[in-house]
């Protein structure tokens, strides 16, 4: 059964079918780098990253826990300034772990700067990052992505997670709404 495409998306960017396959070559590849690990601790960063971490965590093959984490920028800027600051914290300790940070885009690069410095300070085991969507052209600061699903261009994109004012995260595509939607 396919879900109908909504008046406000201008074009389906990444079908269904893609993303799984992408989510599939990453989950394998997350698999083999820890295939001797005893665990691993997934953390997803809320609320975008909820669908492509259920995903992906359904196909890894290593031990794995999940947690979350919210973060929220500040500043009369919003996320152009740079400040990020943790909301929620992930609900067990990370110290000596092996961690994987999950989002679901990088755009500016602030949020995943700030979520691996601060993880870092916690000593876990080690510490790597699995974004879905990178768009490089909006990138502020420069960040290590260990796993990247898809480099898209400067558009706004919903689904699979992203939304639009809270809207549109569950299509099960991720698409490029019309700008006269968030222009307004
Ligand atoms: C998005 C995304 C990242 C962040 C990336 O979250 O999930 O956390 O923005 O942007 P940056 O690279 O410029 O820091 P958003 O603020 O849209 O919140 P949401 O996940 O709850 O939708």
């Amino acid at each position: 059964m396919s879900v109908p495409v909504p008046n406000s998306v201008e074009q389906v960017l990444l079908d269904e079918e893609t993303i799984q396959q992408r989510v599939q070559a990453v989950a394998d590849q997350v698999s083999a780098d820890y295939r001797d690990k005893e665990q691993i601790v997934l953390v997803g960063v809320l609320k975008g990253s909820f669908i492509f971490l259920a995903d992906l965590a359904r196909r890894l093959t290593v031990p794995h826990h999940v947690d979350f984490v919210a973060v929220s920028s500040y500043g009369a800027q919003g996320a152009a300034s740079g400040a990020v600051r943790l909301i929620m914290d992930t609900r067990a300790p990370i110290t000596g772990q092996h961690v994987i940070v999950v989002e679901d885009i990088m755009d500016t690069g602030y949020t995943l700067d700030y979520l691996l410095r601060s993880f870092t300070a916690r000593q876990p085991a080690s510490l790597k990052s699995c974004v879905l969507l990178s768009k490089p052209e909006r990138r502020q600061v420069e960040v290590e992505v260990d796993y990247l699903g898809f480099e898209i261009p400067n558009v706004w994109v919903v689904g699979y997670g992203l939304d639009f004012a809270d809207r549109f995260r569950t299509l099960p595509y991720i698409a490029a709404l019309k700008p006269e939607v968030y222009q307004k």
